[in-house]
């Protein structure tokens, strides 16, 4: 066993020397990540023992052997029907980057196989392009590529961790179509187009654009996203009760034309359903910036949202949302049952009272006799 290592030491003194090897295998990874290193072997060796070592691969440079068990940093699976043993390093830092050797132990001289590890830390990027748009609309982001790039595979993704980016893509340009995302390439220019639709406000923040390489890190692109109220002027909540009214307090642009104000009803601005018609809506107190729509006798079923404002519809300025609720629960009638309980309740009452007044008379006479006796 000691002449065993002690051999192997020389070896790989001898080692150190000979820096090329075979052929260098180049292995990239983020910080904080976990990264495999593949190092295929020649047929026969299946049965041999495999190993990653560091530095000159001394007694001390062993890392993990395929015959241990794995270890929290290092983990060895040696696939022996494909011949690649794997080593994976865990929870990668900065000074794991650096020069590695895949070993297969054998009679003889040992054989080498050079790794070179790279890491980057795991965040993009140090210029990253703001775009705006506003909720219901939509936005298309363009990503930039450089001529190696044109066949390869490109990806858009939320955040801004490249590790992981691929794996969580939205879209890519081999499914270039999903729900509100589509991704189309043009080639020709050099960038690649997301087009992001229906836009809510949780769709703010970063993204990825990421074009995959076969070798080396992928290259990306950052691009933050704000995605503003559709609704600029403002958004109240409101309640009305039962029955009463409640007025709803709009604007007014003053170039826009009698006739173009509205008050509607409906989840999105741009499929409500117009209310003005309706005579529990009563236009008021027309102002040039203001106009008053109150809505009487308010029934449960007014709740909901409602956009007013004046000027054409497609003018995403100046409009007011409103969230309405209805409190339904002051007069609403309460259930029979409640009347029978209440009925019964009361004749309880009345009982009890008249038992104790004539338990209170009994009392009275009983006191009056005993004190005419007691004189
Ligand atoms: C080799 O790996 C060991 C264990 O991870 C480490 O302590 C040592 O610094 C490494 N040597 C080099 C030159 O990277
Ligand atoms: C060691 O970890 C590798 C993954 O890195 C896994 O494939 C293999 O099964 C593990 N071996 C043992 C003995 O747990
Ligand atoms: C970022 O902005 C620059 C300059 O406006 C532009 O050339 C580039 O294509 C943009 N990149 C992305 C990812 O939008
Ligand atoms: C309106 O009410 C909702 C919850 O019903 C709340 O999330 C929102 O912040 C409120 N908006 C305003 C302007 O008070
Ligand atoms: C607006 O309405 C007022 C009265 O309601 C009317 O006198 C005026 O001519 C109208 N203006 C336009 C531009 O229609
Ligand atoms: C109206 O638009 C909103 C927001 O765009 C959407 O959530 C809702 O489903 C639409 N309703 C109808 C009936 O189309
Ligand atoms: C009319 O609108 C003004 C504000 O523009 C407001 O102060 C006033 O109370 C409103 N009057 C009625 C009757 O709603
Ligand atoms: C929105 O309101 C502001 C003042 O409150 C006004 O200056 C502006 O012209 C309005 N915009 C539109 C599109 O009506």
């Amino acid at each position: 066993m000691w002449s065993h290592q002690n051999l192997q030491l020389m070896l790989c003194t001898a080692l150190s020397c000979v820096s090329s090897a075979a052929g260098l295998i180049l292995v990239f990874g983020y910080e904080g990540r976990d990264v495999m290193v593949s190092c295929p072997y020649d047929p026969g060796y299946e049965r041999y023992q495999k190993y990653l070592c560091n530095s000159s691969c001394g007694y001390s440079d062993f890392l993990i052997r395929s015959s241990q068990e794995n270890k929290t940093k290092y983990s060895v699976y040696d696939d022996k029907t494909t011949r690649v043993v794997t080593v994976t390093i865990s929870d990668l830092h900065f000074d794991d980057a650096g020069k590695y050797w895949c070993g297969v132990t054998r009679a003889g001289k040992d054989i080498y196989t050079e790794v070179q590890l790279e890491v980057k830390a795991d965040r993009c990027c140090d210029t990253v392009n703001q775009t705006q748009s506003t909720e219901e609309g939509s936005v298309t982001i363009s990503c930039p590529y450089d001529s190696q790039s044109v066949n390869k595979l490109k990806f858009f993704c939320r955040g801004n961790r490249p590790s992981t980016c691929l794996q969580q893509a939205v879209i890519t340009s081999s499914n270039t179509q999903d729900g509100r995302f589509r991704l189309s390439d043009d080639r020709k220019s050099g960038l690649f187009t997301v087009t992001i639709s229906s836009l809510t406000l949780k769709d703010s923040g970063s993204y990825l654009c990421g074009v995959q390489r076969n070798s080396g890190f992928d290259v990306f692109t950052a691009v933050e996203l704000e995605v503003k109220e559709w609704c600029c002027a403002k958004s109240k909540n409101m309640s009305g009760v039962m029955e009463r009214s409640v007025t709803f307090q709009c604007p007014y642009a003053p170039q826009h034309h009698n006739d173009t104000m509205f008050l509607c009803k409906g989840d999105g601005a741009s499929n409500c359903t117009d209310m003005m018609g309706q005579s529990r809506f009563v236009l008021s107190n027309v102002s040039s910036s203001s106009f008053s729509v109150t809505v009487t006798k308010l029934e449960a079923g007014d709740a909901g949202t409602y956009w007013c404002g004046s000027g054409p519809e497609a003018n995403v300025g100046n409009f007011t949302r409103f969230h309405l609720s209805v409190d339904a629960t002051l007069h609403q009638l309460p259930h029979p049952a409640f009347y029978a309980l209440f009925a019964l309740a009361a004749g309880l009452l009345l009982m009890v009272t008249l038992v104790l007044v004539k338990v209170y008379k009994n009392k009275c006479h009983k006191t009056l006799r005993e004190r005419k006796v007691s004189r």
